[in-house]
Order: C-alpha cells, then sequence, then structure tokens
C-alpha cells in the first residue's frame, strides 16, 4: 500500500466514530445537475427526479459531495417502451487518468426485449472488467433498488437487496483496488446507439423521444471526504452513528453466497473472467482466485 493511502486509511479510521446526523438524501440540497440543464427534472420536495434525453442532449446529475467507501442505494425506474439505444447509467467515480470507478450501467432494449444490467470497475484507470445480467424482473414497470457497497475489502453491487458482482481487494496479488481516491456519484441518460444494444445492430429510434429515467430514495450511509480527511455517517439514520455500520465490514454470508451464485448461473450475459479470447496472454489475476475471492 503506498503511504498516501495509508494515510488516507489513517484519516478514515480516525473518523469513523464522528457524529453525523442528516436528513435523507434530498435531490435539491446534495446533488447538482452536470449536464443537460431543463432535461433534469427534480420533484416532490427533492424525492423524485428525472432525466431525460432527446435527439438534442441528454442529462445527468452528480453528488455534491465527494466519498471515500460507503454504502449507496439508488432507486431508478428505468425508460419504459422502446429504450433501444440508451443507456442509463448509476456509478461513482474519482477524477483524473488513474482514476477508480464502479459502473452500473442499464443497456436499453426495444419494447418486449431484455434491458441489460451492465457493471464494470476501475482501478488506477483500468477497465476491462466487465460482468453483464438480465435483470429477472421488469426494470421499467417500476424503481428497484440498486447498490454499491464499497468497503476496504470489497465492493458489492446489489439489485433490490440482492448480491449479483463481487469484487475483493486483492491487492496481496497486484491487482490494484479503489481505497485511496474519493468518489463522486453520478447518474445520467444518453445516447449509446454505437454499441448499447445487440452491439449497435439496433439504434435509437427518435419517435420515442424523449426517453425518460426516474430516481428516487437516493440514501446513502458513507464517508464524505473533504481537504483531505473523511467522516461517516448515514442518510436514512436519525440516530448517531457510534458503532461501525454494517456496509464497512459486509461480506457475503452463505445466503448471499447462494443468492450471488444463482443469478450468475440464470441471468449472466457476459463475464470478463471466462473470455480466455479478449485476454491471449492469460486472464485478469482475480480471475484465476475461487468465485467469491475475485
Ligand atoms: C429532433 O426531433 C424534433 C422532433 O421530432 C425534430 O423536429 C428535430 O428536427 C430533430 N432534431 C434533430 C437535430 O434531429
Ligand atoms: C408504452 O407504449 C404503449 C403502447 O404504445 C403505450 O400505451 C404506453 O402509454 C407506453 N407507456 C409509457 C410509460 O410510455
Ligand atoms: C435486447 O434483446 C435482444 C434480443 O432478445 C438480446 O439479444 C439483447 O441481449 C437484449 N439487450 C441488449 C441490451 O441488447
Ligand atoms: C421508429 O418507430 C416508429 C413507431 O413505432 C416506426 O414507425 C419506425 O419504423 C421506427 N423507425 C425505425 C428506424 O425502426
Amino acid at each position: 500500500m503506498s503511504s498516501l493511502s495509508s494515510s488516507v486509511m489513517l484519516f478514515v479510521l480516525m473518523f469513523m466514530t464522528i457524529l453525523m446526523a442528516a436528513s435523507a438524501e434530498n435531490f435539491y440540497q446534495d446533488c447538482e445537475i452536470s449536464f443537460g440543464g431543463e432535461r433534469v427534472a427534480i420533484m416532490d420536495g427533492g424525492e423524485l427526479l428525472t432525466l431525460s434525453l432527446d435527439n438534442y442532449s441528454g442529462s445527468g446529475f452528480q453528488s455534491k459531495n465527494d466519498y471515500l467507501f460507503g454504502r449507496f442505494d439508488m432507486h431508478i425506474q428505468l425508460v419504459p417502451n422502446n429504450s433501444a439505444g440508451v443507456v442509463t447509467t448509476y456509478y461513482l467515480s474519482s477524477q483524473g487518468p488513474n482514476h477508480d470507478e464502479i459502473d452500473f450501467e442499464f443497456l436499453g432494449n426495444v419494447s418486449g426485449q431484455p434491458y441489460i444490467i451492465h457493471t464494470n470497475i476501475y482501478t488506477q484507470g483500468q477497465g476491462n472488467r466487465e460482468q453483464q445480467f438480465y435483470p429477472w424482473f421488469d426494470p421499467t414497470a417500476a424503481f428497484h433498488k440498486y447498490t454499491v457497497i464499497w468497503n476496504t475489502q470489497r465492493i458489492i453491487f446489489m439489485v433490490d437487496g440482492t448480491p449479483i458482482r463481487v469484487f475483493n481487494n486483492n491487492e496481496a496479488i497486484g491487482v490494484p483496488f479503489p481505497n485511496s481516491q474519493a468518489m463522486t456519484v453520478y447518474s445520467s441518460i444518453w445516447n449509446a446507439d454505437s454499441w448499447a444494444t445487440e452491439g449497435g445492430r439496433v439504434k435509437t429510434n427518435w419517435t420515442y423521444a424523449p426517453f425518460i429515467a426516474a430516481y428516487n430514495k437516493f440514501e446513502l450511509s458513507a464517508c464524505v471526504y473533504s481537504s483531505g480527511s473523511s467522516s461517516c455517517g448515514s442518510s436514512t439514520s436519525t440516530d448517531s452513528i457510534t458503532s461501525t455500520e454494517a456496509w464497512q465490514t459486509q461480506a457475503l454470508d452463505s445466503v448471499d453466497q447462494e443468492k450471488l451464485m444463482k443469478v450468475q448461473d440464470d441471468c449472466m450475459v457476459y463475464n470478463y473472467c471466462t473470455d480466455y479470447a479478449r485476454f491471449p496472454q492469460g486472464l485478469p489475476p482475480e480471475c484465476n482466485q475461487p468465485r467469491f475471492q475475485q
């Protein structure tokens, strides 16, 4: 571990016990528009946000705060009907060429055909760790909860509380892990019809524009990072945090492992760890670990 990341870790540990009670995340107060101007609409006193894509522009928003570790829950209702070519995102990212990133991207489809839940992880500027899943529900019919848990030991992706992917801290075998760069939370909608649907074969049909995705219940329990130090709190709890929050040590217990295996067996569309053709020099090192240690 570099001395920078060690000192960052020290700060995190020092500030873990800071008391901080906040109200629920409010899109007016806690987020800002990143692009698309009036295509971002905030309603219901800040509890509901919609992003819209038309043939001129997409749109996006981001958290005002930066975070170093946390649990991040977002409820999203994806674009209904014909959403081919349209990508909706919910991700965390730091800045710069060696940035870290934890991605959920939702790849649209023509009416009646399944979305793809696309996930990826960048560490030190390098990605190429895609895993994709078909949702086992209609993600356009209602809001569903998409969760990123990011602690010092692992990153867990969850959908409606079901873990679909885990990326462990494998620094011991030379795989960089995001643990020193604070990340901002982002969401966006944009036209990605060069690649998103059936590999780019199906294009966006602008007759169906504007394409609208809705967000609510942005709930987090996370460590806010500012001016070199970090303080941890929860947006959903009205109690002060006096002990370790569950996410800080969260791992997959045997029930979670069963659930993850079932989703990966039944719903996985693509896994970089089995794409031998793509990595002729050998799979990335984490792929050679046992399934729950990858
Ligand atoms: C965008 O769509 C509108 C409404 O269908 C149309 O009038 C306009 O010409 C389109 N603009 C472009 C740049 O395609
Ligand atoms: C979806 O398409 C159907 C048929 O075209 C239409 O009746 C319905 O209103 C559309 N739903 C939404 C949410 O746009
Ligand atoms: C869209 O539907 C086609 C046909 O069912 C499927 O092959 C594809 O994986 C679906 N999703 C995306 C994002 O292309
Ligand atoms: C776009 O959708 C409209 C309405 O369903 C349809 O008439 C048209 O053929 C579609 N365009 C393309 C390029 O598929």
